[in-house]
Formats: structure tokens, sequence, C-alpha cells
């Protein structure tokens, strides 16, 4: 199987997995990239069994409501019973890196507020140590500069993502060359920096569930 066909495998896993739990009036959180965007395609098939979703990006919501899926703003829902979404890196522990499609910001959102966050990726998104995959931060775009700078303090090489502004109207600084071994202390450190909105690191909130696409099927990590 190529990456794309391990990519929809995941998704259809996430949507059995999901599946049972669903009531006529459930909402899911959906996450952002090309295999959230299989999860949508799966889950389009089964409209019936939920009420909505809440995206965690303009682009997301869009192909929801291509789908026929509607789609809520977090502040109208309460609790999320799943958030489902993938990753650019994800360790042993389920923690994460994510943002490579610049919607990290509104995904760790979403997260925050699940029960349970499947995480759906294709083997190669399995590493020892989170870093080979440059970090995204999400930063307000007058504090691009000196953000950059306690990125360097911290030991990364900072590049910002021309072009490109976010959902929210911000940038983005893709930090290079970090080998994370402390992911959760590494995220509030970035945090604390003024000008950074969030950095795409799920150490805090990590993955409950990691449905991983193999050559020998679908594994479920916990
Ligand atoms: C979007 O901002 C990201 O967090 C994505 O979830 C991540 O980049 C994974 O994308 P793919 O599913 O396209 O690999």
């Amino acid at each position: 199987m190529n990456q794309d066909q391990l990519k929809q495998a995941v998704a259809q896993a996430a949507v059995d997995y999901i599946l049972p739990h669903l009531e006529r009036n459930s909402v899911i959180g959906v996450g952002t990239g090309s295999t959230a965007n299989y999860f949508i395609d799966a889950l389009a098939r089964h409209t019936f069994d939920f009420d909505g979703a809440v995206a965690s990006s303009e682009a997301t919501a869009q192909r929801l409501k291509d789908h026929g899926i509607a789609v809520y703003d977090l502040n109208s829902v309460g609790e999320l019973e799943f958030y489902v979404d993938g990753a650019d890196e994800a360790n042993d522990r389920l923690e994460l890196i994510k943002g490579g499609g610049a919607a990290l910001t509104r995904e760790k959102i979403v997260a925050a507020v699940a029960k349970t966050f499947v995480c759906i990726a294709d083997a190669s998104k399995r590493v020892p140590v989170l870093g080979g995959f440059p970090l995204p931060v999400e930063v307000i775009p007058m504090a691009r500069s000196h953000v950059a700078r306690q990125l360097v303090r911290l030991g990364g090489d900072p590049v910002y993502r021309q072009g490109v502004v976010t959902d929210n109207g911000n940038v983005i600084l893709d930090v290079h060359n970090l080998h994370i071994t402390d992911a959760a202390k590494l995220e509030a450190d970035i945090n604390a920096i003024v000008g950074v909105v969030t950095n795409g690191l799920f150490a805090a909130r990590p993955a409950d569930v990691l449905l991983l696409g193999t050559a020998t099927g679908v594994q479920i990590l916990k």
C-alpha cells in the first residue's frame, strides 16, 4: 500500500472506531490535512448516525459542508466526545507535532475540548524522538522577529513560512533542528514567549489513541 492508501485505511478505521459510540445528536471534532480529509469522506457515508461537526480550519469546514455535514461553532456546542485528526509526527507517548497545514491553533483548541483525541496517521509519522519534522509555531505578525530570536535561544533554527497566513490572520515559524526529549516542557517554554499564539507540540494534551496505518494493517496504540 502506498502512503495515500495507508491514510485512507486509518481514516476508515477511525470511523469504525467512533461509530459505535455516536448518537443522533453527537457532534464530532474534525482535524485538518490529507488524512483528516479522508476521514471526512468516510464519515460522510454515515450522516444519519450523528448531528454534525466542529471544524479545526476553514478548509475542513468547507469540505464538511460540501458533504452535507452540518458545521457548528465550538462555542455553541458542549463537550465533544471525539476529535479525529492527523499528525506530522507521533512518538510512543502519543505526543505529537502538528501544524504542517498551519491549522495548529484551532486543532489544539478543538482537541482540548474533546474527551477522546483519536489521531490517525500512516506509519511514516511514528518516530522515536520528535523534532525531525520542523515544529510549527503560530505567531502574531508584529512579533515575528522577536519570537524567532527567542526560538534560537531555545536551540532551534526558525524559518518563516513565506506566503502563509493562518485562519487566525497570523504567520508561521517552522523550527528546524530540534531534538525534543521533553515535549511538555518545550511546549510550555515556547508558548511562554510573548507573541506566540501556540506551537504545534501536542504534549500537554497528547492523543488518547493512535490509529497507525502499516503495511500489515491498522495498529491501535494507546
Ligand atoms: C494541519 O495543520 C496538521 O496538523 C495536519 O494534521 C498534519 O500536518 C498532518 O497532515 P497530513 O494528514 O496531510 O499528513
